[in-house]
């Protein structure tokens, strides 16, 4: 009768037009009244009625008892027609009803309230002063209560949408307050996350708290920052998974509560621990195991409730972290997954004294560890760089230091020694072994672990030529090592130590190589005295020991720390006479062993290299033949070590025109001669020089490091040039220097030697001189165009005149500079660059100043 009577009217008011009548008071028209009967009345429910008709839930709504309706008024449809069709389509009765509750609104107290009997997500109620939120919604319409059923209509201003769901209200609120980012980060790296937030209060620990309780590394490694983890090994996935279960599980309670609580409530989470929860007064906020209250409080989302904490005391406490999580929080999950591949993943998992060298993520991923080279990068102690590069040391902080790796199980080639690296210290930061840099100078600290990020992955010291270090400039000395087949030594189960000559040790020995190259008994005698089978680092100071070297003989070796030196090494080899000396921890590290680049050329006891050796070497026969005409001369080169010689390269000798018939050969050759106690100023290019025949030379270096020598206080440019030296293997007071060209007696007393020359010579020298100088004069004149042919023409008069007048300031005559041999590791130098057939122009030039000279002269000018 009712509801028929409600229809009825319903279908005749819009044709009978007489809406206005219910504007009049409804309920004294009809006393039995359902919450129908409460919409159709009130005309700002028509928009909402409309939809509840066409959506058929007319009869549901008449049938149900015990019910609260939230019923938009017309002005929450107002703004748009999309959002009424919207409405329309996604329209679910079941979100504007609350159950077994009639709300009213008059009698709610001041405070929030969760409301669970809302079908699917909870509805917050919030009374403040007489006015009311639903959802943050106003109640604009409260308490209209139909008399037929046991429900009430509350007219609400704005649709009661579907809450967002759990990550789009993260989303939302981290929009709001920036503070919800690794919540955010965290939840989402869940791909099921729903099947922990289901109807669930859900802990959020806000940024700040995350913060509080986490590293960064940490954090990474629980959101999988790098999104690595569903592609790492098994057990480390696993141990992931469990971690961040274990997090999310501390945060969720499987049941929705918020607003106002009742006191002391124990709760438990999903871990089933248990969680002591407390609301303020007006339900506005909570507290949980005695946290400060939420900041974010009562965020309903599609079937659950959310409160943000800055505070909560629990989130670290059931996870532990190692190693191994860490690398993971590094970016370094590939390096983890090549130690599990290697089975050396207790490095990682165990808590004794460890550091780790990781390498940062690169590009590179495919890198192809062997197990050897993952080991060089831990170390089985724990090293704090910042602690151990402020140790000082002679007033002076360390710059390095040599450690062990892990990598200990080269029976064969190191003798089960562990391979070392070092660290050094410079302005730009520390490196490994000079090439890797390490990116953090403080560890991240683990337990008993130290981790650092270095540039790049460690490679485990290779062989001797791959692990010099270029700086070093030991080329030459691995060139001697090439020549001998030395430079992969055997396997002997000890290792190697070498003392090899590096840097400056060849610098003044450039003749001693060629000889050395020329007769491979002295040179195998040499490197193999350098080579000793066994490990000798430079900081292993008070050692002495007896060690075999690779030429078969047992020496004494002895490691000393120089007092008052900053951080030199002595070493002193019982079959080397001179001490030699290194910086302490310059050692070279290679597969086989040590390497200790030396400054210095140390013969060993027993290789005599003399005079007669090295001027064989410089080809210059004749010398021995000049010298040979003079008893007293000829035993310095035999024997004595009490000159230097300078010694004309053999091709310069034939075009000087001296002869073994030269009237002044004597004094030519006592010119050529340096005592022992001048040597040093002539390798030194300092002072004056004398010269056994009295006459003083001086010395100059170009800025290409080129030596020439001179007579002293002579005219600028008369001078020869030094091409190589070499020492004898007595001391360095000896050496032969070879000379590009000798040096002209003509350039001496210019009086006494110009007597010789007859006149008419010069006289007829300068006419061709002139005469050739005019007619180039006319040949430039007259032919414009053969510019070519004039060039070498007049190329070819300065040569003519340079061996007449013996004034060319820089040699440059090819023919003076045909040597022999030039060490191949030497610099170009100048005699490299010109071709050989340049020796032609010169001959020809020499028979024109024999001519005209055309006496038996030592020089010709
Ligand atoms: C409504 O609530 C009353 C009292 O709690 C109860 O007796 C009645 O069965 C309820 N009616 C329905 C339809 O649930
Ligand atoms: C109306 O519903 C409420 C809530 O379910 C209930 O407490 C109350 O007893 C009901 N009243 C009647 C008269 O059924
Ligand atoms: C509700 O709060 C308002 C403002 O704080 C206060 O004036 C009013 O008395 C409170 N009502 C109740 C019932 O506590
Ligand atoms: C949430 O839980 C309810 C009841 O347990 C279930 O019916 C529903 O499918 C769940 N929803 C999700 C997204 O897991
Ligand atoms: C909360 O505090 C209670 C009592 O102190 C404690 O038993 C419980 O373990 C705490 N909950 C968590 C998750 O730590
Ligand atoms: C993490 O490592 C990968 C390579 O494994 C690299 O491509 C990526 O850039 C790294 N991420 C960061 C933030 O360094
Ligand atoms: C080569 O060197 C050995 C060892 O020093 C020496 O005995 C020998 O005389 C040298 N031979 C020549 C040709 O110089
Ligand atoms: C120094 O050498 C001795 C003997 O070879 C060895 O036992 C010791 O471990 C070495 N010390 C270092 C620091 O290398
Ligand atoms: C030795 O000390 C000098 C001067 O302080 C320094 O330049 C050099 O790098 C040090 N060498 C090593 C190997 O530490
Ligand atoms: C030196 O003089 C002798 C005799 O006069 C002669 O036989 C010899 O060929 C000359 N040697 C040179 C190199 O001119
Ligand atoms: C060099 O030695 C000679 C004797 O061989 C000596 O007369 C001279 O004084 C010494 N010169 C210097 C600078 O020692």
């Amino acid at each position: 009768m009712n509801i028929q009577s409600i229809i009825c009217t319903f279908w005749l008011l819009p044709i009978l037009g007489l809406v206005q009548a219910f504007q009049q008071n409804p309920k004294d028209d009809f006393p039995f009244s359902t919450v129908i009967d409460i919409l159709s009345e009130n005309v700002e429910f028509s928009t909402f009625l409309r939809v509840i008709q066409k959506t058929g839930h007319v009869q549901y709504l008449n049938e149900l008892q015990n019910f609260t309706l939230f019923a938009p008024v017309n002005s929450a449809f107002a703004k748009d027609d999309r959002i009424t069709q919207q409405f329309e389509e996604h329209f679910h009765i079941e979100n504007f009803l609350m159950h077994n509750r009639v709300l009213e609104v008059k009698e709610l107290k001041n405070g929030t309230y969760l409301e669970k009997r809302a079908a699917k997500a909870p509805l917050l109620l919030k009374k403040y002063e007489r006015h009311c939120f639903v959802n943050d919604i106003a109640i604009v319409d409260p308490d209209l209560q139909p008399s037929f059923q046991n429900a009430s209509v509350q007219g609400i201003n704005n649709i009661l949408l579907i809450p967002p769901k759990i990550n789009e209200l993260l989303v939302q609120l981290n929009k709001e307050t920036q503070d919800l980012n690794v919540f955010n980060d965290f939840l989402t790296s869940f791909s099921n996350y729903n099947a922990y937030t289901n109807l669930s209060t859900i802990l959020i620990p806000l940024d700040v708290n995350f913060r509080e309780s986490f590293n960064t590394i940490e954090i990474n490694y629980l959101t999988d920052k790098y999104k690595k983890m569903g592609k790492s090994n098994a057990i480390s996935q696993d141990k992931w998974i469990a971690d961040r279960t274990s997090l999310i599980q501390e945060l969720v309670i499987d049941e929705v509560h918020g607003g106002i609580l009742p006191n002391e409530l124990i709760l438990k989470n999903k871990n089933n621990r248990h969680l002591l929860i407390k609301s303020n007064t007006e339900g506005t906020a909570l507290s949980v195991n005695e946290s400060d209250f939420s900041c974010i409080s009562n965020k309903i989302f599609e079937i659950g409730i959310a409160h943000g904490f800055s505070d909560l005391d629990f989130l670290r406490t059931h996870i532990h972290f190692d190693a191994e999580k860490y690398l993971h929080g590094l970016n370094c999950s590939e390096f983890v997954k090549e130690l599990y591949f290697r089975d050396l993943e207790k490095f990682i998992q165990n808590d004794k004294k460890t550091t780790i060298f990781v390498p940062q993520a690169s590009f590179n991923e495919d890198r192809g560890y062997t197990k050897p080279s993952l080991l060089y990068h831990f170390v089985e102690d724990r090293i704090d760089l910042e602690e151990e590069f402020s140790l000082l040391r002679q007033n002076q902080y360390v710059t390095t230091q040599i450690y062990d790796s892990a990598f200990c199980s080269s029976a064969k080639r190191l003798g089960g020694h562990c391979q070392k690296f070092k660290i050094t210290r410079s302005n730009k930061g520390y490196y490994i072994n000079g090439r890797f840099k390490i990116l953090n100078t403080k560890p991240y600290e683990i337990g008993n672990t130290y981790i650092y990020s270095i540039d790049d992955d460690l490679q485990l010291p290779g062989d001797l030529v791959l692990s010099l270090p270029p700086q070093d400039h030991c080329s030459i000395s691995l060139m001697l090592l090439k020549d001998l087949d030395l430079l992969d030594l055997p396997s002997n189960h000890k290792g190697y130590t070498i003392l090899l000559p590096c840097m400056n040790s060849w610098s003044n020995n450039d003749l001693t190589i060629d000889y050395l190259r020329s007769n491979e008994t002295a040179l195998n005698f040499l490197m193999k005295n350098l080579i000793f089978e066994d490990l000798i680092y430079s900081n292993n100071y008070s050692i002495s020991t007896t060690v075999k070297n690779l030429y078969g003989n047992s020496v004494s070796i002895e490691i000393e720390e120089v007092m008052g030196s900053q951080n030199l090494t002595k070493i002193s080899v019982s079959n080397i006479n001179e001490s030699i000396f290194v910086e302490e921890n310059s050692d070279v590290f290679f597969n086989q062993g040590v390497v200790h680049p030396i400054n210095q050329l140390n013969l060993p006891v027993g290789l005599e290299i003399s005079l007669k050796e090295l001027i064989e070497t410089t080809g210059t026969k004749e010398i021995f033949e000049f010298f040979n005409l003079f008893h007293d001369l000829s035993s310095i080169i035999r024997n004595k070590e009490e000159y230097s010689i300078l010694v004309p390269t053999a091709s310069s000798i034939p075009l000087s025109g001296i002869t073994v018939n030269s009237t002044d050969l004597r004094i030519f050759l006592e010119l050529h001669l340096i005592p022992a106690n001048q040597t040093q100023n002539l390798l030194d290019c300092n002072g004056v020089i004398n010269t056994k025949s009295g006459k003083q030379l001086a010395c100059r270096k170009d800025y290409l490091n080129n030596v020439f020598i001179s007579i002293e206080d002579d005219d600028w440019g008369k001078e020869v040039r030094i091409l190589k030296r070499g020492c004898t293997s007595s001391s360095n007071r000896s050496c032969v220097f070879l000379i590009d060209k000798p040096i002209s007696l003509s350039w001496l007393d210019s009086e006494k030697y110009h007597l010789h020359l007859p006149g008419i010579a010069v006289g007829f020298g300068m006419i061709i001189g002139v005469t050739l100088a005019i007619s180039l004069l006319f040949c430039i004149i007259i032919t414009r165009g053969g510019k070519v042919k004039h060039n070498s023409d007049e190329r070819r008069v300065e040569q003519a005149t340079t061996p007449l007048i013996q004034s060319s300031p820089i040699i440059r005559n090819p023919s003076y500079s045909a040597t022999a041999h030039v060490s191949p590791l030497s610099q170009p130098s100048f005699e490299g660059s010109y071709s050989g057939n340049a020796t032609q122009r010169p001959r020809d030039i020499r028979k024109l100043g024999s001519e005209q000279s055309g006496n038996r002269s030592v020089s010709h000018s």
